[in-house]
């Protein structure tokens, strides 16, 4: 049998331990399938006194995890740090110039820096793998890259951050505000201390990122992803949209239109029978649309120890057999300049929740402020009578253009009749 694949692992928090307990208790199913063992040689953390419930006897210990990328012995450095700069860039670096391959978890790295690193490594001819780095545990990297490369997908797009679906969820469920849930979700561990990076939709705007490239064939382009979080929608949004026959979904949308590829992450209005409003609590889910396969649909969980380990020695199975495909599919020379549409030209329907004073010849002033700019009115629910007070009032709109969308909120937020900003969630249709 050939020499075993001797691997370095940088990171020994959530993902990591929980790669090192996959490595180990699937250990004769692994080494069938990719031809040899797979062997941990050393590894690196901050602290080395900690008990991490894994065993490392036999395993060499780095206090610099950048140290990893010169040991000789090492083929394969895993990085699971975290992190777009720092140790975790450094580490990829080092590694890549050393000529090891190189499995990442780290979608704030890959999507600050993917097509460079993808570069480096076709030139030192290692890989690159980074299976983990969106969805968790579900295969979609691989799925885009391999399983739909016989179609040209049109759009993608899927439920990437679980934090931000959990909170979602349980408001629909509980009837319970944004700030309560997203309190307890940080009790429940499901949400961080800080928890902008979720709820702002930076997360997810990463994994889109990432995502486009594979699918689209294109440079990753974070700085194209327009990103809006969750922090604005309201349980009497989420009241509405069941009314309407809607769910509301932090979404990552990748599609082509006819002025470029559109990157975007905002809350959506989806179909209660739409496949991806089924997808609850903190599951992720991600649909491809490819024009000889039709709609397929990936659910399973984003996160995690387990799942996330499942996706990291995918990777590394395919480095230990000898399978290599180019990290975004194409040679980096290949990816083509395909290129953003700005979000105003966005075109879609839109969810517009205000909060008016009852009083004669209001809504005939927002009905006057959309038609100015074009915008045509789908439905509109008025709930509640109080006469003087201010009752929201819902409206939906026929497919129209962002910019207009904006022009026309801004002008219906100048009417003294409207108290607080309107509310705008896009819908989406699927
Ligand atoms: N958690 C998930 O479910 C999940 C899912 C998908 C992708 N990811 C990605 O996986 C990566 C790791 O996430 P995680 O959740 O496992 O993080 P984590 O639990 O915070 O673990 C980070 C690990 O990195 C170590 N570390 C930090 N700075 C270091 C340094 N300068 N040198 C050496 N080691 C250092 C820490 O050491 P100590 O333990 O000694 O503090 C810890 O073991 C991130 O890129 C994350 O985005 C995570």
């Amino acid at each position: 049998m050939t020499a075993p694949l001797k691997i370095a692992v940088a990171g020994l928090g959530t993902v990591g331990a929980g790669t090192l307990q996959l490595l180990q208790r699937q250990a004769e199913r692994l080494t069938v399938h990719a031809g040899r063992a797979i062997t941990v040689t050393a590894v690196s953390a901050r602290d080395k006194a900690r008990d991490r419930g894994i065993d490392l006897s036999g395993v060499q210990w780095a206090d610099d995890a950048v140290g990893l990328a010169s040991l000789p012995e090492v083929d394969v450095i895993v990085e699971l740090i975290g992190g777009a700069e720092g140790t975790a860039r450094r580490l990829v670096e080092a590694a890549l110039a050393a000529r090891k391959h190189v499995v990442t978890a780290n979608k704030a790295l890959m999507a600050e820096h993917g097509t460079m690193l993808a570069e480096t490594a076709e030139a030192q001819g290692v890989t690159l793998a980074f299976e983990a780095a969106v969805a968790g545990g579900i295969p979609i990297i691989k799925t885009l890259r391999e399983g739909l490369v016989g179609n040209r997908v049109s759009r993608v797009y899927g439920i990437l951050n679980g934090t931000t679906n959990y909170i979602l969820t349980t408001m629909r469920e509980s009837g319970r505000d944004f700030a309560e849930v997203l309190a307890e979700a940080q009790r429940l561990g499901y949400a961080e201390a800080d928890p902008s990076f979720d709820i702002d939709g930076v997360d997810a705007s990463h994994k889109l990122a990432i995502l486009a490239s594979v699918a689209f064939g294109r440079p990753v382009d974070l700085a194209g992803v327009y990103c809006e979080g969750i922090r604005h929608v309201s349980r009497l949004d989420i009241e509405f949209a069941e009314e309407l026959g809607y769910r509301i979904k932090l979404l990552g949308i990748a599609r082509l239109t006819d002025h470029g590829l559109e990157q975007r992450v905002h809350p959506c209005m989806v179909e209660r029978e739409a496949p991806i409003a089924a997808v609850e609590g903190v599951f992720n889910g991600v649909v491809a649309e490819g024009d000889f396969v039709g709609q397929l649909m990936l659910e399973g969980r984003g996160a995690g120890a387990f799942p996330t380990a499942s996706a990291v020695v995918a990777d590394l199975v395919d480095i230990a057999a000898g399978r290599r495909v180019p990290p975004f599919g194409v040679p980096t020379a290949a990816l083509e300049r395909l290129p953003g549409a700005a979000m105003e030209r966005h075109r879609g329907a839109y969810y517009i929740r205000l909060m008016v004073v009852d009083q004669p010849g209001v809504i005939a002033d927002i009905a006057a402020a959309l038609r100015d700019q074009n915008v045509s009115l789908e439905s509109m629910i008025q709930r509640g009578r109080a006469p003087g007070e201010a009752v929201p009032v819902v409206l939906t709109t026929h497919d129209t253009v962002e910019a207009s969308m904006q022009k026309a909120l801004a002008a219906i937020g100048r009417l003294k009749t409207v108290h607080e900003p309107p509310r705008m969630i896009r819908i989406e249709d699927f």
